[in-house]
């Protein structure tokens, strides 16, 4: 997978509303995989409430909305950026790696609903990114 200069600088414009937002973006992608995919609550054993409006949820949600930004930053270097985080859910928290791409997708249409710079074209630079974002993120299981 490739990104375009068109696909970068797409991404890049996007990560600025998403900074702004963060918290709220998160909240909401989380709730939706809670919601959708309960099986993935069992990684989060402290939660006591799996809705947007929870501490923990919103809490959660702004750290992995800064490691999206933070990964937007640093598109001529994803695999350096996202060394811990791989390392992190690869080899100590042991996540399902099949887990990423359904919350890659609670990600994009959390994006398409709160964000008006969602366009068909973001869209597409979008997905591309989360699936290198996802290649690198489980670049540590074997
Ligand atoms: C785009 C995909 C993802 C990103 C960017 C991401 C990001 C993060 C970040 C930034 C942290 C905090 C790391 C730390 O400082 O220790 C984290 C922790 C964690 N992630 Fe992910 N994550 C992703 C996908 C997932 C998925 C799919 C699951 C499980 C369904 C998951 C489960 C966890 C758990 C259980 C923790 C530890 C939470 C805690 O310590 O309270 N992550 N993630």
């Amino acid at each position: 997978m490739v990104l375009s200069e068109g696909n970068k600088q797409m991404i890049r414009k996007l990560a600025k509303d998403i900074k702004d937002n963060a918290e709220v973006l998160g909240a909401d992608a989380l709730a939706r995989l809670f919601l959708i995919h309960p099986q993935t609550k069992t990684y989060f054993k402290k939660f006591t409430s799996f809705k947007a409006s929870d501490p923990s949820v919103k809490a959660h949600g702004r750290r992995v909305m800064d490691a999206v930004v933070g990964a937007a930053q640093h598109l001529d270097n994803l695999g350096e950026q996202l060394n811990f985080l791989a390392h992190r859910h690869g080899e100590e928290l042991l996540v399902d790696p099949n887990n990423f791409h359904i919350f890659a997708d609670c990600i994009t249409v959390t994006l398409a609903t709160h964000l008006p710079s969602f366009t068909p074209e973001a869209h597409c630079a979008v997905d591309k990114f989360l699936e290198l974002v996802i290649h690198h993120l489980v670049s540590k299981y074997r």
